[in-house]
Order: structure tokens, then C-alpha cells, then sequence
């Protein structure tokens, strides 16, 4: 009987159990005997490989997280611990692994495909929303939602005491969730490591702002934009202007998962399977203009990130 492995791998990320448990059900109804392995690439290699069945994923859906719990697991890169794996699955009879995480996971998953001949498909699953081929990863809205209602607690205690805010939020090296909570958080200023900034531009503008009116300013900080309290100390010399800080940090990473990730992670689980069913090897899933792809692992890992130029633009438009 045709086997598939399943692992969630990296930061875990809301839409994961939703994502596990449509491959698992999806896969069970075409006729393939289901296994997950705890712990991402962790759990392949010490063997906690267990059967799963229609059961094994119940009331799964809504939580964020991951029930087949994840590892950052840097030993994987070396090809000895990778063969330790392969053996392991090759013991079970298992051909086929789905990896539910980031592009570091799916480092992983091209590594047992190149070495090893195993087959295997991604579904991208991260906070950080930074693959190049594909629109949105799992996690993505969730991550911003929640930044959103941690924005609108803020703006009651800005609008209050007129004051001035920078928040900063996670995201790596990608400016998305930034980007994102900016426009849909009504940010003042939206600092991101794809664009340079000027802090005394920024400092002026805030003087300038409340001089016309705009008595509370919030700015928002993506993870991977350098030292957040020399910035705004930076602010405070130039126009003497208090800026509160707050990290949101790992508070964004988890949560119930939002109706766009619990409908992604199942249209993407479905198509996973569908790929494994039609014998192709090495795909990832994406999603781009709202229609299910899936895409050569190679190809995909290599396109690089271009921001949202339009979404930039209006960002600072709309701040004004
Ligand atoms: P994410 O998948 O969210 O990007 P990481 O970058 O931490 O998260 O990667 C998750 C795991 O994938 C790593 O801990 C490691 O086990 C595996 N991995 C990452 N890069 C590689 C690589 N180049 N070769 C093999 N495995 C890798
Ligand atoms: O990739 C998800 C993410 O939350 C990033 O935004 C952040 O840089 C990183 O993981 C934090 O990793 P850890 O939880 O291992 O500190």
C-alpha cells in the first residue's frame, strides 16, 4: 500500500492542524496509509513515526500551533543524519513526505529528495509570508489579524494620552506582516529591511504631523530593520518627541487560526495529496491570484522575494 509520512517543520504557524488534518483525512479517503513524525526533521531521524488515522486529527482544526509539535533541527543539513531518516522511513515503507513549514523546511525536503529519492511535496507554512512563488503562506493572515487587535488596544491609550508608538513585529527578513498590519492598522510609518529609511525624515514628519493635528503616531517595525531603542532615541534627540516601544514578539505566532488560513491550509493539504496521487515529485504548493499551484521544489526555492512596490506606496500615502 502506498504510504505517506507527514511533518510540520520550523516556527510553527496557525492553519498547520488544519493543513495536517485535510492530508490526513484527504489521504486516508484515497486509499493511502498515513503516518506523522513528531518534532519536524527531529522525529524522522530518532524514529517517532507513528500510523494516524481519521481520529488521530479531530478538534484540530481551530488550533493554532502544531499537534505534531515542531523543532528547529540545524543537524538535518548534514547528509549522515539525512540517511538516518531516509533509513527510517525506508523501514516503514513510506515513499512519500509531506512538509508543512518554511523555506528552511523545504531545504530539508529537497535534501531527501536529491540524496535519497524520496518523494516529497511542501506546503508552505510560516508567519513570515516570505516564498517568492506563492501569494500567501499559512499563518500569514492569522499573524496580522492578531497584530491588528493589538493595534487597535494600543490606539486607545495613543488617542488618550497623544502618544507617539513604535511597535515592532516578527517576520525575519521580510517586511510583510509589517506591510500588512501598516495599512490595515493605519500606521503612521512602516519600517522594512527591503526599503532604506531616514530617521530624521521620520522624525520631522512626526513633529510636523502634530503640529497639524495629528496628535498620536504609531510606527511599525519589522523584526529585521536594525536597533529599534536607537531609533527611537534617534527620534527623541531630533524633535524631542517620547516614542514608547512594544514587541509584539512570539504573541503573533500563535492563535486560532482565521477562516483565510483554516480555507488555505485545506485547499493547499488537498492539492498535496492530489499531486502525491498523480506521481509527481518534488512540488510545493502555492497559491497565486486565488487559484491552487504546485510548482518544481528547485524552481520554487529559487525565485527571490520582491516586495509589494503598490502596497509600499499606498502605505505612505495613506498615512498622510
Ligand atoms: P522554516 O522552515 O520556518 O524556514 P528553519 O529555517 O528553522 O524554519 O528550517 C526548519 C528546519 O529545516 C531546520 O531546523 C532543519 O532541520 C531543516 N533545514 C533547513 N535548512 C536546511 C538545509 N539546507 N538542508 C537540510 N535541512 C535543512
Ligand atoms: O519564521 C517564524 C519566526 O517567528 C520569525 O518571524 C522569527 O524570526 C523566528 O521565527 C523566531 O524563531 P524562534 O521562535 O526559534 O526564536
Amino acid at each position: 500500500m502506498n504510504k505517506i509520512a507527514i511533518i510540520t517543520s520550523g516556527g510553527d504557524a496557525p492553519g498547520m492542524n488544519a493543513a495536517l488534518r485535510a492530508c490526513v483525512r484527504y489521504a486516508i479517503d484515497s486509499g493511502f496509509e498515513v503516518y506523522g513524525s513528531e518534532r519536524g526533521y527531529a522525529g524522522l531521524v530518532d524514529g517517532s513515526i507513528v500510523k494516524l488515522d481519521s481520529r488521530s486529527v479531530s478538534n484540530i482544526l481551530h488550533r493554532g500551533g502544531t499537534v505534531l509539535k515542531t523543532a528547529r533541527c540545524p543537524e538535518f543539513k548534514n547528509v549522515e543524519v539525512q540517511k538516518i531518516a531516509a533509513e527510517n522511513l525506508r523501514k516503514l515503507g513510506i515513499e512519500n513526505v509531506i512538509v508543512i513549514g518554511g523555506d528552511g523546511s523545504f531545504n530539508g525536503a529537497k535534501a531527501l529528495s536529491d540524496n535519497f529519492g524520496i518523494s516529497v511535496v511542501g506546503i508552505p507554512a510560516t508567519i513570515d509570508n516570505d516564498l517568492a512563488y506563492t501569494d500567501y503562506t499559512l499563518g500569514f493572515d492569522t499573524a496580522v489579524n492578531t497584530c491588528l487587535v493589538a493595534i487597535n488596544n494600543l490606539r486607545d491609550t495613543m488617542g488618550s494620552h497623544d502618544r507617539a508608538f513604535m511597535l515592532e513585529v516578527m517576520g525575519r527578513n521580510c517586511g510583510d506582516i509589517a506591510l500588512y498590519a501598516s495599512i490595515c492598522g493605519g500606521a503612521e510609518f512602516c519600517l522594512i529591511p527591503e526599503v532604506p529609511y531616514d530617521i530624521e525624515q521620520i522624525a520631522l514628519t512626526m513633529k510636523e504631523n502634530i503640529k497639524n493635528g495629528k496628535a498620536s503616531n504609531m510606527i511599525i517595525v519589522a523584526e529585521g530593520v536594525a536597533d529599534k531603542n536607537e531609533i527611537a532615541a534617534k527620534i527623541k534627540n531630533i524633535s524631542g518627541i517620547d516614542v514608547k516601544f512594544t514587541n509584539f514578539g512570539h504573541i503573533i505566532r500563535g492563535g486560532s487560526p482565521t477562516m483565510a488560513d483554516r480555507m488555505l491550509a485545506t485547499r493547499m493539504a488537498v492539492r498535496a495529496v492530489e499531486v502525491i496521487k498523480e506521481k509527481k515529485t518534488n512540488r510545493v504548493i502555492g497559491i497565486k491570484d486565488n487559484q491552487i499551484f504546485d510548482a518544481n521544489i528547485t524552481d520554487a526555492l529559487s525565485m527571490p522575494r520582491k516586495l509589494n512596490e503598490e502596497l509600499y506606496r499606498v502605505a505612505g500615502i495613506l498615512a498622510k
